[in-house]
């Protein structure tokens, strides 16, 4: 049987592992460029686009990235970047849905050591590593859970982490962003 990998849509790359310098350089100069380009902006799912397309567009390890959206008590596939994900997600399912019930991050170094349909939803056979991080409102209400997949194993780490719960708290659970908070 031919690797998952090989059946990859050729317009979708593979994922390519980053050191913790690169990373962190990179993650700084994306949150530099978001927070000019949303600056006044209070629209959700504009601010969702625009997370997706600028870390997908810079971080060589993202695969699959987008949200997971909280409609009455379940989740619902929101912007995303990447193959088809799956549209609907119970709380406790999968690893979405275990991080909607915890409302705490999750780092899965491989996924296909999970139960799958169970601790693991598996929307591409060639995801291989995966971090889900909780996106809360300013009342500080679960609104979505934020997905990204690699297609290798070990690729999320406490640097992507403390990045993207940066980001989150950032546009989603602060007031309006607001001229002082562009200072780096
Ligand atoms: N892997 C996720 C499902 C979403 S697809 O990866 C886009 C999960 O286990 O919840």
């Amino acid at each position: 049987m031919a690797h998952a990998s090989e059946l990859m849509p050729y317009h979708f790359n593979p994922s390519e592992n980053m050191s913790e310098e690169d990373k962190e350089s990179v993650y700084k100069r994306v949150i530099t460029e978001l927070k000019a380009l949303l600056l006044g902006e209070t629209d959700v799912i504009l601010k969702m686009c625009s997370i997706n397309c600028l870390l997908k567009s810079n971080l060589t390890h993202y695969y699959w990235v987008g949200f997971y959206c909280v409609n009455d008590g379940k989740l619902t596939v929101g912007p995303y970047q990447g193959t088809l994900g799956c549209l609907h997600i119970d709380f406790k399912k999968g690893v979405c849905g275990a991080v909607a019930d915890s409302k705490i991050t999750k780092i899965v170094k491989q996924v296909h050591d999970l139960s799958q349909g169970d601790e693991h939803i598996a929307c591409d056979p060639n995801s291989q590593s995966e971090i889900v991080v909780p996106v809360f409102n300013q009342d500080k209400k679960l609104i979505a859970v934020f997905d990204v997949d690699s297609s290798l194993p070990n690729s999320f780490d406490e640097i992507d982490q403390r990045y993207l719960e940066q980001i989150m708290s950032l546009f989603f659970s602060e007031s309006k962003l607001s001229q002082t908070q562009l200072v780096i």
